[in-house]
């Protein structure tokens, strides 16, 4: 399966778990879960579905260790980031114990952003 389809199918099921928790916020009229709800869509769904985007159009000679490390620092940051933040946002977990894991999923993504920027920066011949 090529990376395009990867991250599309990682970005559809973020969709999914984001409006399915949108849906149980506004039934319970309770919004506290609002910024897990934001990132699970926003860093999930969306940036996962642009980085699909960009695979299919512009990264087909992609080198295949380095589309690896984008998507393993991409998905695994952003999963490890949604959990910690429904664990700190649901009050299951205390803030302290928290923050070694959304320290590394931030740096996660954010590798993820930088392998990516990496990746389309040496295509030159897929924008010629
Ligand atoms: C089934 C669909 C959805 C439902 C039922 C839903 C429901 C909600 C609810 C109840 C809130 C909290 C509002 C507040 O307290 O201010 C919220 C906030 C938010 N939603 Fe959704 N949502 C849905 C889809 C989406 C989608 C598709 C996106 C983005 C791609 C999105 C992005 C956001 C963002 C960014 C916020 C935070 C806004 C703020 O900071 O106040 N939502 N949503
Ligand atoms: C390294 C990754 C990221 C980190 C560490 C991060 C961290 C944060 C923090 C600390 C907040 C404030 C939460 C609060 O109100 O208490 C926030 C809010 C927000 N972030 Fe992020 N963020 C990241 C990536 C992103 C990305 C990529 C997007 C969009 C594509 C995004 C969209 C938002 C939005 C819309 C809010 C407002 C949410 C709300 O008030 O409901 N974030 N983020």
């Amino acid at each position: 399966m090529g990376f395009d389809r990867k991250q599309v199918l990682c970005a559809l099921s973020y969709a999914l778990a984001g409006m399915g928790l949108g849906i149980y916020m506004a039934a319970s009229q309770n919004h506290g879960q609002h910024v897990t709800h934001a990132h699970i869509l926003l860093v999930g769904f969306i940036t996962s579905l642009v980085y699909g985007v960009v695979y299919k159009l512009w990264l087909r000679a992609a080198r295949p260790a380095l589309a690896w490390m984008q998507f393993l620092a991409h998905q695994l940051g952003v999963l490890a980031m949604c959990a910690g933040l429904f664990l700190l946002y649901g009050g299951f977990v205390p803030p302290p114990q928290l923050e070694p894991i959304l320290g590394f999923s931030s740096v996660a993504v954010l590798v993820g952003a930088a392998t990516m920027l990496f990746m389309v920066f040496r295509a030159y011949d897929e924008w010629a």
